[in-house]
C-alpha cells in the first residue's frame, strides 16, 4: 500500500467505473459510487486532491492505494480529527468487484491498523458499516473490532441507514503472518506532529 499519487487515479477510477457493489445497495456515508459516469473521475480526483489539500494536524486523512500483484484492486484509507490528543481514527476501505472476497479486505485492514498501533501510535481505530453490509461486518471482526454500539443516521441521499459501530484496540488486533515492512515513516510522523 501506498499514498495515492496523481498517476495511480485513472486506475481507481476504472476499477470504480467496473463496480464496487450492487448498484440497489449503497455502502457508503456519501454515496459517491452513484454518480453519472462522465462524472466518477473528477469527482474522484477532487476527492483525493482535497484531501491532501486539507490536510492539517488536527485533521488528516491517509488514502491508501492497494496493489495485489502489482495491479491497483482498491483503497484503504484512514481519517483522524485531533490525532495528537485522541489517538484515534477511522478506517474506510473498497476494492473493485472483481477483487473481492478473495481475503484481499481483511489484509488490507489489518495492514493498516499494524502500522497505525506500531508505527503512528494509535491507541484506538474505530470503523462503521451499514448494518446490510456483512463483508465489511466480517472484516471488520476478523480484524479484531468489537461492536460499539448502532447510529441511525440520515443518509446524504436522504435515506435512513442504521451504522454499526465498531472499535479496535491494540491487544485485540488480529495480525496477519505476513511481516510489516514500512517506509517513510519519519516523515509521515513529522507531518502529523508527533515528532516536534
Ligand atoms: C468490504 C470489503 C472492503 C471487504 O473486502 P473483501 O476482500 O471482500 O473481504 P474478505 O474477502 O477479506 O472477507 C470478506 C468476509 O466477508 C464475508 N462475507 C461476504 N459476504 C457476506 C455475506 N453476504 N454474509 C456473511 N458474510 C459475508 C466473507 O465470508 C468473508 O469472511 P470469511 O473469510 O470469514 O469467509 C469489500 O467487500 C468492498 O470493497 N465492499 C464494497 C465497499 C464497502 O462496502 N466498503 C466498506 C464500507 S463500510
Amino acid at each position: 500500500m501506498t499514498t495515492i499519487r496523481d498517476d495511480d487515479i485513472p486506475a481507481l477510477v476504472a476499477l470504480a467505473e467496473g463496480g464496487i457493489h450492487d448498484p440497489d445497495s449503497m455502502p457508503f456515508y456519501f454515496p459517491w459510487t452513484d454518480a453519472p459516469k462522465d462524472e466518477l473521475a473528477r469527482n474522484m480526483a477532487v476527492h483525493y486532491w482535497q484531501a491532501r489539500a486539507a490536510f492539517t494536524r488536527d485533521h488528516w486523512s491517509l488514502e491508501l492505494v492497494v496493489r495485489r500483484g502489482g495491479q491497483i484492486v482498491g483503497v484503504q484509507g484512514f481519517s483522524a480529527d485531533n490525532y495528537l490528543v485522541t489517538r484515534n481514527g477511522e478506517t474506510g476501505s473498497w476494492l473493485g468487484l472483481e477483487h473481492q472476497g478473495r481475503g484481499v479486505g481483511t489484509l488490507m485492514r489489518q495492514t493498516l491498523c499494524a502500522f497505525l498501533f506500531d508505527h503512528l501510535d494509535a491507541e484506538e481505530i474505530t470503523s462503521g458499516a451499514f448494518v446490510d453490509n456483512p463483508a465489511s461486518m466480517a472484516v471488520s471482526r476478523k480484524v479484531g473490532y468489537s461492536p460499539n454500539g448502532q447510529t441511525r443516521e440520515k443518509r446524504r441521499d436522504g435515506e435512513l441507514v442504521v451504522c454499526q459501530r465498531l472499535v479496535l484496540r491494540p491487544e485485540d488486533l488480529v495480525r496477519s503472518h505476513h511481516q510489516l515492512e514500512v517506509e517513510g515513516v519519519a516523515a509521515l510522523r513529522q507531518l502529523v506532529g508527533l515528532d516536534g
